[in-house]
């Protein structure tokens, strides 16, 4: 019950860590269960770098917040994401998926419908918006103790060949186990995705990490253990509304989606 339960209330986490380091049990232990995934033929072709020093913490902290005032500033993020992004309870009522955008700056907040496209871009680049969410996201990254990065072997990690999506899908089976066992630890994770949105900026993690060319860098997590309470940053969303039964589930063939009794929520 108690890994059910853990696995229902699983999340990301948007906001600050403490700032004491995360033992090496934690995370040894975070490396034993994303070990215990299953991968093809027992492949185990991840590989994790454990990054606790100050120095190259604060340098993708620096690289992750650019990349995020740049992404944000040329509205590429925007362009890209778009159809991900909800500004209504009853929007993501009707949809259960996407990202709820719930909290916005004083002065954003009569635009919130147009803050995404081509003016409300303009207003946002007046305001700053780009510079500031980009400090947010450095600061966020900077004072984590702990950076955990992804890699795949790629002599299994073969794009466009069946072994190169089992190395991606048992990869992703390794990260959902840790993602799933830093709740119980008091812990919280997130992506820093936003080097990898831009590709000389996600070259220069892999040149700080060494990372050699016989391995393939796939992703950058930041993790640490979670405050008591904490403000929210000034930009935020939540993203906890999953689709019902008979939006993803069908029966017997993909025509009959899923019958669900309705319930109150
Ligand atoms: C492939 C992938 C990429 C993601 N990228 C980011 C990201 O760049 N930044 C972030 O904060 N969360 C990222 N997430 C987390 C999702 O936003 C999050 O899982 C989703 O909104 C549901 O929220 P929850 O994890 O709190 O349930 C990513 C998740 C996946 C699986």
């Amino acid at each position: 019950m108690e890994l059910i339960e853990g696995m229902l209330n699983r999340r990301t986490t948007n906001g600050p860590f403490r700032p004491d380091p995360v033992s090496r049990e934690h995370q040894h232990l975070l490396m034993r269960v994303a070990q215990a995934a299953p991968s093809h033929f027992n492949s185990q072709p991840w590989r994790f770098v454990l990054i606790e020093d100050p120095g190259t913490i604060a340098r993708v902290a620096d690289l992750s917040g650019q990349s995020m005032t740049e992404l944000i500033e040329a509205g590429v993020f925007f362009e890209r994401y778009r159809r991900y992004f909800r500004f209504t309870e009853a929007e993501m009522d009707e949809r259960r998926d996407g990202i709820h955008i719930d909290r916005l700056p004083g002065p954003l907040k009569p635009f919130t419908r147009q803050v995404f496209s081509d003016a409300g871009l303009k207003l946002m680049r007046q305001l700053g918006v780009p510079k500031k969410l980009g400090e947010d996201n450095r600061k966020l990254v900077a004072g984590s103790p702990l950076l955990l990065a992804a890699l795949l072997d790629k002599s299994e990690y073969r794009p466009g060949e069946l072994s190169g999506f089992y190395s991606v899908f048992g990869l992703g089976a390794a990260i959902e186990n840790i993602w799933n066992t830093v709740g119980t630890l008091g812990m919280g994770i997130q992506f820093v995705s936003t080097p990898m949105e831009i590709p000389r900026q996600w070259q220069a993690i892999q040149e700080l990490l060494k990372v050699p060319d016989d391995l393939e860098l796939m992703a950058v997590y930041r993790l640490g253990y979670l405050p008591e309470e904490t403000a929210r940053p000034s930009i935020d969303w939540s993203s906890r509304h999953r689709k019902r039964l008979e939006q993803f589930v069908f029966r017997e063939t993909c025509d009959r989606p899923e019958y669900e009794k309705p319930t109150q929520d």
